[in-house]
């Protein structure tokens, strides 16, 4: 990419590029779906106003969208999440390596004659994968819980995460497990009976071959890197402890009331990454969800420990709304915890994002709960 066409604001991107879906440099970002992602153009869109040299924080960064549009800005970042996955996932977003590298690495790994030392048994596991392609994935994920600290093991291992499973295709195979959604991980009991009840047997599938398609379609084309990095970490801890540096911008989307699910529901993409071979209900680093006014004191800790790493007149933008399953008002619970802060963040203006049937929204996402759709807010605070 070219960095001589420079936007107003001095930022090397040239901004017309960006809304269009099939924008190449784009493509990273989708590596692997992540639950109630914001779109892209949200932060993009916030950090027009942005100067060359501003630091950018997101302390639930998920996937890492906010992390990514601040690289598409030309800005350092830093993604801050609980959940091993959408750390997993974010880091990739920093990662500048080619396509041919990443297939390389895959065949070293799964070529060498290493068996995996553990292979998960029972009726979910012989249904969800073919066993050769179950023994592929082990190598990898055996191979990245030892280490996985370079550029090429960290896409790699956020591409295998976003292929663990999804729809079975009939031409290309795009996916390694037999049928299931791409965007969360089906129970094991639900899915064996779904499988059973369809006479659904798992295809083998060579990982390599899947690798392949979608490290050239992700990674082919990158936008200049940025510095920055992502942290599996707890929010609600006092953030000062790991020398982040300041920050300028803090843009984020915390969980709404009651979306609590986010480990359960990726429990394959948790296991890969170390976890349970079932599913785990709790994770005590997840925001608590018990009430209302509990979940706002929680939120409260984030605003004043993100205030504490802050530049004096930082911006922070929250996108926030409520799960069709447990209305509220979010724009009264997102001033409560900000007052709750009692840390300087001033409120500048609160403005609707539109309902959750506009875009790709939390509330949305969450189809198991659809019901009314559910009014979304942006909320804009300076730090005095
Ligand atoms: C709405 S999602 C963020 C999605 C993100 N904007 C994206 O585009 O992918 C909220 C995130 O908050 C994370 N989270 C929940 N409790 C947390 C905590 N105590 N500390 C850090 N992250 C937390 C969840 O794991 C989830 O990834």
């Amino acid at each position: 990419m070219t960095t001589n066409n420079q936007s107003e604001n001095g930022l090397s991107f040239p901004l017309e590029d960006l809304p269009k879906k099939t924008n190449p440099y784009l493509r990273l970002n989708t590596i692997c779906p992540y639950y109630t992602m914001f779109p892209l153009n949200f932060p993009f869109d916030v950090l027009k106003d942005a100067k060359l040299g501003d630091r950018i924080l997101d302390p639930f960064c998920g996937r890492g969208t906010s992390n990514f549009a601040a690289r598409l800005r030309g800005l350092s970042s830093v993604g801050l999440d609980a959940s091993p996955i959408a750390w997993a996932v974010a880091l990739a977003k920093f990662t500048n390596i080619s396509p041919e590298e990443i297939v390389a690495l895959c065949h070293r790994i799964l070529v060498s004659n290493d068996e995996p030392e553990h292979v998960p048994e029972g009726d979910f596991w012989e249904l969800c994968y073919h066993p050769s392609t179950l023994i592929q994935i082990c190598k990898l994920r055996e191979t990245f819980l030892n280490e996985c600290d370079t550029e090429a093991a960290i896409a790699l291992r956020a591409l295998t995460l976003g292929i663990l499973h999804g729809p079975r295709n009939k031409t290309i195979d795009s996916y390694l497990s037999n049928q299931m959604p791409r965007t969360y991980a089906s129970k094991p009991n639900y899915s064996v009976k779904y499988w059973k009840e369809h006479g659904l047997l798992p295809k083998k599938i060579d990982l390599l071959d899947v690798v392949k398609r979608r490290a050239y379609y992700s990674l082919a084309s990158l936008p200049p890197s940025v510095d920055g990095g992502v942290l599996k970490v707890d929010s609600r801890e006092q953030i000062q402890n790991y020398s982040l540096g300041e920050f300028d911008w803090v843009i984020t989307s915390p969980p709404y009331y009651n979306m609590n699910t986010y480990i359960p529901d990726q429990w394959i993409r948790n296991w890969f990454l170390g976890g349970e071979e079932r599913v785990e209900y709790t994770s005590s680093e997840q925001l608590s969800h018990s009430t209302t006014n509990k979940f706002s004191y929680e939120l409260a800790k984030v605003w004043k420990n993100v205030a504490d790493v802050c530049n004096p007149n930082a911006n922070l933008i929250i996108r926030f709304g409520s799960l069709p399953s447990s209305p509220y008002n979010p724009s009264e619970l997102l001033q409560d915890s900000l007052e709750k802060a009692e840390c300087g963040w001033e409120i500048k203006n609160i403005k609707s994002a539109g309902t959750s049937a506009n875009g790709y929204r939390q509330s949305e996402q969450f189809k198991k709960n659809l019901g009314t759709a559910t009014e979304e807010i942006d909320l804009h605070a300076v730090l005095r």
